[in-house]
C-alpha cells in the first residue's frame, strides 16, 4: 500500500501529533509522517516525533522577516522530507495566502470549536463565555482565510454547567484525538476532498 506522506506542524504540547503518531504504526493506515515541524525549538511534541524515531526540524519564524520567507522555508523543509500533504496541529502562526494556495487540497488543521463558530484563539473559552450547550472540534482544508476552508469531520461535547475552560478543554481535545486519524484517513483513502 502507498502511503499518503505527510509533514505535521506544532507549536505546542502536540498531543494531536501523538494521535497521528499512533495512528500511523497500524499498518492498515494509509499516511505516514515524514517530518515534524516547530516554529518553536522547546514545543513537546518535538519529543514525541523523537520517540517515534521522526524526523524533526525547528524553524523559528522570528528568524525571517516576513510570513512570506518564512514560509517558503517551510515549505523547502516539507518538499525535502518527500511529503505530499500537511497537517497542521496546534500551529499556533498564520499562513501567508502563497503558502495556503500552493498547498490547497493538502493542507489540514483541526479547531477546538464547532466551526463556524469561536474562529480563531481561545475557542474554547469563547463557547463557555457565549452559553453554548453543545461544543465540539473541526477538521478542515486550510485557506487563506482563518479557521474557514471545507470542513472534513466534526465531533460534538456537551456542555455542563460545572465546566470550566480546562475540563472543557481536556473533552474536546479527546475527541480531537480521535477525529484528526479519522480525517487523514478518509483523505488518503480518498475519500473526502477539498
Ligand atoms: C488543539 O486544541 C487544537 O485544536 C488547536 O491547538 C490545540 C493543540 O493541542 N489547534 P496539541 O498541541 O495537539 O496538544
Amino acid at each position: 500500500m502507498s502511503k499518503l506522506k505527510t509533514a505535521v506542524l506544532i507549536s505546542g504540547s502536540g498531543t494531536n501529533l501523538q494521535a497521528l503518531i499512533d495512528a500511523c504504526k497500524n499498518p492498515d493506515f494509509p499516511a505516514q509522517i515524514t517530518l515534524v515541524l516547530s516554529n518553536k525549538k522547546d514545543a513537546y511534541g518535538l519529543q514525541r516525533a523523537k520517540d517515534a524515531g521522526i524526523d524533526t526540524i525547528v524553524i523559528n519564524h522570528k528568524d525571517f522577516s516576513s510570513r512570506e520567507e518564512f514560509d517558503a522555508q517551510m515549505d523547502k523543509a516539507i518538499l525535502d522530507s518527500g511529503a505530499e500533504f500537511v497537517c497542521m496541529a496546534g500551529f499556533m502562526r498564520l499562513l501567508s495566502g502563497w503558502f495556503t494556495k500552493k498547498w490547497q487540497g493538502k493542507l489540514i488543521n483541526i479547531h477546538p470549536s464547532l466551526l463556524p463558530s469561536f474562529k480563531g484563539i481561545n475557542a474554547q473559552k469563547q463557547a463557555l463565555e457565549y452559553g453554548v450547550k453543545i461544543a465540539g472540534c473541526t477538521t478542515h482544508f486550510v485557506t487563506e482565510e482563518m479557521d474557514a476552508g471545507p470542513i472534513i469531520k466534526q465531533a460534538t461535547v456537551n456542555i455542563e454547567n460545572s465546566d470550566t475552560v480546562e475540563t472543557l478543554t481536556a473533552k474536546i481535545l479527546e475527541k480531537e484525538h480521535q477525529i484528526y486519524p479519522e480525517s487523514l484517513r478518509l483523505i488518503a483513502e480518498g475519500k473526502a476532498s477539498f
